[in-house]
């Protein structure tokens, strides 16, 4: 961590500026408290009361309370930044955060086309950055433990997947969950956590970090006023015969749970991806082929799922690296190329 400063009882301490005020702005910040490897510096909005008002939230100093993007990046007590914008303004974002000279933690989807993941991701390396995709589920021990107990066959050889992540919200066709010019649409919102769920246990079946989909069909349901996918449905198949049905969407709530079939027995994840925000210990099922009963994987985090993720991707930035673990580049790559292949299917087109 070079440019990072020393703290006395914690070692290297990861500076983070917050790049907007919105709603997961807020709850990156709150999680930020119980990072190993971070601490929250600075923020950057588009308009200066509400960069004091978040500042003020937060601890923040007023000094580092900036009214534009390009304050916030020539903030030279900032290491990193977490880009918490709408979708389509990502790239531009991260851009210059990177040409700044920050390590780059972006929201997800990092991208709207496959043309700006690979404008990230060659900034990043040109500018020796470190770049992640925000998958913060990916960073959480209870992910690690699903993968472990795949990877040990707990289950036998993997089979298939179903995976959703669906809620209900109110029609706003000027929000950003259903204006299309603010990538409005379940796939782009919600749908990728199924789907990378997926492609990281196809993955780990065969014996890699992820997969990418050798097929994929989708079906969906567009907003009759906004045109955004309001609910989606996919199968896929990848490599190993494996096979998954993922669905997501922004007007109907579903029990957004992931289960995991194998030949030997089943695993039940009731809460796969936003984990246990408040410290409290969560679960995973595993139905053994021939058990009577359920055996209760109990997992008890110690810091909240925000501050994992910040906490992974400080790491990595204290070893130098530009890719973290938890989503490489080639996972974002292939996480986005699977969506957006979706979205097509779907009848939905951002251009
Ligand atoms: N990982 C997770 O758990 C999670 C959860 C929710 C959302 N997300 C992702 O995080 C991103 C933001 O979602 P959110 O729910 O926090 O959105 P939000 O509440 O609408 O906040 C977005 C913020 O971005 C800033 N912004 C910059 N340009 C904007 C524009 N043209 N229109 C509107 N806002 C603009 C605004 O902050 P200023 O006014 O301060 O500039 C706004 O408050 C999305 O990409 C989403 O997919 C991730």
């Amino acid at each position: 961590m070079t440019s990072a400063e020393s703290s006395s009882s914690s070692g290297p301490v990861l500076r983070w500026g917050i790049v907007s005020t919105g709603h997961i702005a807020s709850v990156f910040a709150r999680n930020l408290d119980q990072s190993r490897l971070g601490r929250l510096v600075a923020v950057g909005s588009r308009r200066q009361e509400s960069a004091r008002a978040f500042a003020g939230a937060w601890s923040i100093s007023p000094d580092h309370a900036h009214g534009s993007l390009d304050e916030l990046l020539a903030d030279e007590a900032v290491d990193a930044v977490y880009v918490a914008t709408p979708h389509p303004r990502h790239c531009e974002a991260v851009l210059a955060a990177l040409i700044a000279g920050k390590h780059v933690l972006c929201e997800k989807p990092m991208a709207m086309t496959l043309d700006e993941v690979d404008r990230m991701q060659t900034a990043a390396r040109r500018h020796e950055r470190t770049l992640m995709e925000a998958w913060m589920y990916r960073c959480h021990p209870q992910t690690a433990r699903v993968v472990e107990l795949i990877r040990d066959g707990a289950i036998g050889e993997l089979r298939h997947v179903q995976a959703s992540f669906s809620f209900r919200a109110d029609f706003d066709p000027q929000g950003r969950l259903w204006n299309r010019a603010l990538g409005g649409g379940g796939i782009l919102d919600v749908g990728g956590y199924p789907l990378s769920y997926a492609r990281l246990l196809a993955g780990v079946a065969n014996g890699r970090p992820f997969a990418d989909p050798a097929e994929l069909s989708g079906v969906g349901v567009l907003h009759p006023v906004s045109g955004s996918d309001a609910q989606a449905s996919a199968v896929l198949k990848f490599p190993g015969d494996i096979t998954a049905e993922i669905s997501c969407g922004t007007w109907v709530q579903q029990d957004n749970v992931v289960r995991i079939y194998g030949t030997k027995g089943w695993i039940h994840v009731p809460s796969p991806f936003v984990v246990s925000r408040d410290l409290s210990p969560t679960s995973v099922w595993l139905h053994r082929e021939g058990g009577d009963r359920p055996e209760e994987v109990i997992i008890t985090p110690d810091r909240g799922l925000y501050a994992y993720e910040a906490d992974g991707f400080a790491a990595a930035v204290a070893r130098g690296e530009l890719e973290v673990p938890a989503c490489s580049w080639a996972d974002t790559r292939g996480n986005i190329t699977a969506q957006l292949e979706w979205c097509r299917q779907v009848g939905v087109d951002y251009a």
